[in-house]
């Protein structure tokens, strides 16, 4: 018997359809990832998710620039709660985007990047690159920080080499990224080259 998860959210449908295309301004929400998270890496963790969301969806996904917002929205605010609200994390920030009315493809998005801890599927495209992003992007910047010359320079390679070395950012569990690339079908190489080269600049 499996038991269930702290974080399970309980509900499988978020938002109101009603609200379709519903977007916060990226100004907004940034001012709002400002007021809930006052730890400055934890913001750059969620700027850099966003970031990489909003560049996958140009340029891999074909979407046109406001879908890609959609795709970016989800990114920056996806752990908006973590750092005041640990033990109900992704239920406040939920309540929140569901308050201002914003699209439930966002929502349902959010709620469900880590589908082993809020006990929701990943469904979307948008859904299903969340929850590969998520974990690498905070691993490859890790690998990032240790490195004289950060992003420079970084290949691949080293980045496969860490994945395979447990005692490295041990905190990101691999069984979740795999988990997460099960779903797609874009190799895993491709995916670390093109988070390498979206996050590097941004700050
Ligand atoms: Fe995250």
């Amino acid at each position: 018997m499996s038991s269930t998860p702290i974080l399970a959210l309980g509900r499988s449908t978020f938002g109101d359809a009603a609200n379709k295309d519903n977007l916060l301004p990226i100004e907004e929400a940034h001012a709002l990832l400002n007021e809930w998270v006052p730890n400055e890496r934890l913001r750059l963790h969620m700027k850099q998710v966003a970031a990489v969301m909003k560049a996958w969806a140009l340029e891999r996904e074909g979407a046109d620039e406001r879908t890609a917002q959609k795709w970016e929205l989800a990114g920056l605010l996806h752990d908006a709660d973590w750092e005041k609200h640990p033990d109900a994390h992704c239920r406040i920030i939920i309540e929140k985007l569901e308050e201002l009315n914003v699209d439930p493809e966002v929502i349902h998005c959010i709620a469900s990047h880590g589908p082993k801890y809020f006990g929701v599927e990943p469904e979307t495209r948008m859904d299903k690159m969340i929850y590969v992003f998520d974990e690498l992007s905070g691993f490859i910047h890790a690998a990032a920080l240790i490195r004289p010359t950060r992003y420079e320079g970084m290949d691949v390679k080293s980045i496969l080499k860490k994945l395979k070395t447990p005692s490295f950012a041990a905190q990101v569990n691999r069984d979740d990224i795999n988990d997460a690339l099960s779903r797609i079908d874009t190799p895993l190489e491709e995916i670390i080259q093109f988070i390498i080269d979206h996050q590097r600049d941004v700050q």
